[in-house]
């Protein structure tokens, strides 16, 4: 943080505040107001944080009105293009592209630690077989703490790097459970031959009747899905994982609480949110009447996969992503799925009204990844596990950076209140 000596002046009740402001690398200067309340006697009011920075970070940068996602300062449609996800894994955790040794050893690492312990699997047979995954993800990913004691003391530098590392190699295998566990069929087990995209793609689709072969073109789909998803700044569930490391909770707690909150329809679920409605929306001749209850004020009705807090243009993954749908689409010959086609002329209709252009309101990330999961016959239930899989690793990397931060303390907002003034105890009998 730049100390560029330039101040902000605040008038309360008459008097004058010069807050201190900060200037970053990029994007808009940040006020100071870690001494507001005890020097003005006041608190600022910013519910949702639509205006307000709660911590520095040199992981992620997005410039919402450009259009731009930049990881450690790469442009994301580069990443999406020339890298892999591994390999962004190792950018966000460590700051810097890997050399070849480095990305190899890194690999190495990730691939010896997909298995779960054995016990662990019991663990999902407490589960209803109709559980939602994210419900098994929740608890499981919860239930690590139970499993790996040897890495939950977050003050030890070489027990959060075991953490992150378990962590992001055995997402695939508890998702792919919690998928093989949905639908009745038995566990496959990671293999250390298969790249991460392809190993997961084979724990979900392999029976012991006959193996899966993994289409080239399918893992590198995937593969593009979970780098379009890494990270992403201080987002509803990162901002969650940050909270809730704060009081020094264990790393799995702390991702599980991630989980919990990119659960939500208006976050991680909008990709399963987005597909329920291009079902529901059922045919193109439908579309307007959707348009319309999404214009409406007193619909609650929005369009899922539209709209996004920061980005104002067009989300740049939702570029990529929409290239790498069209990949598949074309691959898998599937034109003819009526939810697909719903899902093109959404598109176009959405883009040329009005509406949506003077709100700004374009087709986000999760709009594509559902077209392409659902075509690679995903259930919705699992577009959110997977976009939580992806996510793992921006967590993983926010957290190592706040617990590593010197300035780190508990996070503790106050509020603006509005109840009650102190009242005396009424006896039943006087009420
Ligand atoms: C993700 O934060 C992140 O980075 C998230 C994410 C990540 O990688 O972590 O990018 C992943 O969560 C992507 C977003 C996925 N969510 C959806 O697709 C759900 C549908 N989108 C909306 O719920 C909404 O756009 C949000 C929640 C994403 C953003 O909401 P905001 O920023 O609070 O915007 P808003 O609700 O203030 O909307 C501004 C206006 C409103 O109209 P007015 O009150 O100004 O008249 O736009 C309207 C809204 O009614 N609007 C929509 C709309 N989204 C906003 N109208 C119709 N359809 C929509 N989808």
């Amino acid at each position: 943080m730049t100390d560029n000596k330039k101040t902000a002046t605040l008038t309360v009740n008459g008097e004058n505040y010069e807050l201190p402001v900060h200037s970053p690398t990029a994007g808009p200067d940040v006020i100071d107001i870690r001494k507001l309340y005890s020097d003005a006697g006041v608190f600022t009011y910013d519910p949702g944080f639509t205006s307000t920075a709660s911590c520095d970070s040199t992981i992620t940068y997005i410039d919402g009105e450009k259009g731009e996602l930049l990881h450690r300062g790469y442009p994301i449609d580069q990443l999406a293009e020339k890298s892999h996800f591994l390999e962004v894994c190792y950018l966000l955790l460590y700051g810097e592209l890997p050399a070849a040794k480095d990305l190899e050893t890194f690999e190495t690492t990730i691939t010896r630690h997909t298995m779960l312990h054995e016990q662990m699997q019991y663990f999902y047979r407490g589960f209803r077989r109709d559980a939602h995954p994210m419900a098994i993800m929740v608890g499981v990913v919860g239930a690590m703490s139970a499993f790996y004691h040897d890495s939950t003391d977050v003050s030890d530098p070489n027990q959060r790097e075991i953490a992150s590392h378990r962590l992001i190699a055995k997402m695939p295998t508890i998702a792919a459970w919690a998928y093989k566990y949905h639908t009745g069929q038995p566990f496959v087990y990671p293999r250390n031959d298969l790249d991460y995209a392809s190993n997961f793609l084979r724990m979900c689709f392999s029976v012991p009747a006959e193996d899966y072969e993994v289409n080239p073109i399918l893992s590198r789909a995937m593969d593009r899905i979970l780098t379009l998803h890494a990270d992403h700044e201080q987002n509803a569930s990162t901002s969650t994982v940050r909270l809730a490391s704060s009081s020094g909770s264990n790393p799995f707690a702390c991702i599980a609480a991630g989980i919990a909150c990119l659960w939500g329809p208006a976050h991680g679920g909008a990709n399963q949110a987005c597909l329920e409605m291009l079902e529901e929306i059922g045919s193109v001749d439908r579309i307007p009447e959707y348009i319309a209850r999404a214009k409406d004020k007193d619909d609650p009705f929005r369009l899922m996969g539209f709209g996004h807090r920061v980005y104002k243009n067009f989300d740049p993954r939702a570029k990529v992503m929409k290239q790498s749908a069209d990949e598949v689409l074309d691959l898998l010959d599937i034109e003819n799925n009526p939810k697909l086609k719903v899902a093109k002329a959404l598109e176009k209709q959405a883009l040329e009204d009005p509406y949506f252009a003077e709100k700004k309101l374009f087709p986000n990330v999760d709009f594509y990844s559902g077209i392409i999961l659902e075509a690679m016959g995903f259930p919705t239930s699992m577009f959110t596990p997977i976009f939580a899989l992806s996510r793992t690793v921006g967590w993983v990397s926010q957290w190592k950076e706040m617990i590593a931060d010197p300035q780190n303390k508990i996070g503790r907002p106050r509020q603006l209140y509005l109840g009650e003034t102190t009242r005396d105890y009424v006896d039943i009998e006087k009420r």
